[in-house]
């Protein structure tokens, strides 16, 4: 006998405003999906893992941009199966996984036994990877291997000097530092804590300033020539001073903005120095770009080093870890199996 699909009914974190209009979040274990909340060209994905970035930590937060409508589910990046397919694209219990789309922020996440989405997000996992591995990449690696693609002639160019990768303990730092240290750059980082030292020069760090230190410059509008690019994952004034360091025709890339999306530059390094300012954003990839980047999700290499950062931790774990207390402390890649 063919068993019954709908009504599904399934497992979630939600972020809620309670009456008092704080913010909270919740497992809610008797969410129901039907037929009928799946459009034409979404599929039904069975959600096997995702893992936790730095927008979901904003939402448990309560970060007021960032969730449009309560209740919310987190979660942006997602691998699983096929469960139930409204499109051409897809058939029923294929292996796919979702990752540098919109889910999580214009649509509930991947925080959830199962999504519906647009088809249009969803990838065919590749041969070779599993479920687990393509996780412990996600966005934040996509985004690493998209930023070191758009700089990497320029690095090598500039051989004798660092680079400098600012957040450098964030999932994009950490990613980052991988794929240098791995063919052999000289890389610096500034990060706000000192107990991640050890794993950072075990990483391949050649040199690591503390946050606080490295703000305190002399206020001229050019400092000393010393690093060809800048990785810099932490936004607000910081951008500034990285600026200032750059070699003539050197790249500043901006990725994050955990400390603001306001910065008061000196411009004097882009005129005098004809330094470059790049934004990186990871959703905004061509069908070609996406392509050359998810052929490094294929390396046994880096899937080896990565296996043993990462920490998988299940859905009842995630509200413990997201306090900043203990979301600012790690080091490891979190990656949540449902
Ligand atoms: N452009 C894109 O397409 C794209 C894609 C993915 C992510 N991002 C952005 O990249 C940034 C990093 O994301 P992620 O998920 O990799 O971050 P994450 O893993 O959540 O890491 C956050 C890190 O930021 C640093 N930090 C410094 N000051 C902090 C503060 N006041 N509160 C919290 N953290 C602080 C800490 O590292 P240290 O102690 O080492 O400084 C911390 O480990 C975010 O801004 C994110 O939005 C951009």
């Amino acid at each position: 006998m063919k068993r019954k699909i709908f009504p599904i009914k399934y497992t979630s974190i939600n972020i809620i405003k309670t009456e008092k209009n704080k913010i909270t979040n919740k497992i809610i274990k008797n969410n129901i999906l039907k037929k009928e909340d799946v459009k034409k060209n979404y599929v039904i994905i069975k959600v096997e893992y995702t893992n936790l970035n730095y927008k979901d930590f904003l939402m448990f937060k309560g970060n007021g941009g960032l969730v449009k409508k309560f209740p919310h589910t987190p979660g942006i990046d997602a691998s699983g199966i096929i469960y139930y397919s409204n499109s051409k694209k897809f058939k029923k219990s294929e292996k796919i996984f979702i990752v540098a789309r919109p889910l999580g922020v214009n649509t509930k996440g991947s925080f959830s036994e199962y999504i519906t989405v647009p088809d249009d997000w969803v990838e065919k996992l590749p041969k070779g990877l599993t479920t687990k591995e393509v996780m412990m990449i996600g966005t934040s690696g996509f985004t690493a291997i998209k930023a070191v693609n758009k700089s990497l002639s320029k690095i090598l160019k500039y051989k004798k000097k660092p680079v400098l990768v600012t957040g450098a303990t964030s999932n994009v730092g950490m990613f980052t530092i991988l794929l240098l240290a791995n063919i052999g750059i000289n890389i610096e980082v500034v990060t706000s804590k000192k107990e991640n030292n050890t794993i950072l020069k075990k990483m391949g760090v050649t040199k690591i300033h503390n946050i606080k230190n490295f703000v305190k410059t002399p206020n001229f509008p050019l400092l000393n020539e010393k690093y060809s690019v800048v990785f810099e994952n932490l936004g607000g004034d910081i951008i500034s001073i990285c600026l200032k360091y750059i070699v003539k025709k050197g790249i500043l890339l901006s990725i994050g903005n955990i400390l603001g999306n306001i910065s008061k530059i000196n411009i004097l390094p882009l005129i005098l120095r004809g330094v470059e300012l790049i934004g990186i954003n990871a959703e905004s990839s061509g069908a070609n770009e996406r392509k050359k980047i998810l052929k490094t999700f294929k390396s046994k290499k880096l899937i080896q080093q990565l296996s043993k950062r990462t920490k998988v931790i299940s859905l009842n774990e995630v509200s413990k870890i997201m306090k900043f207390e203990n979301y600012n402390k790690k080091t490891l890649r979190f990656v949540i199996k449902l």
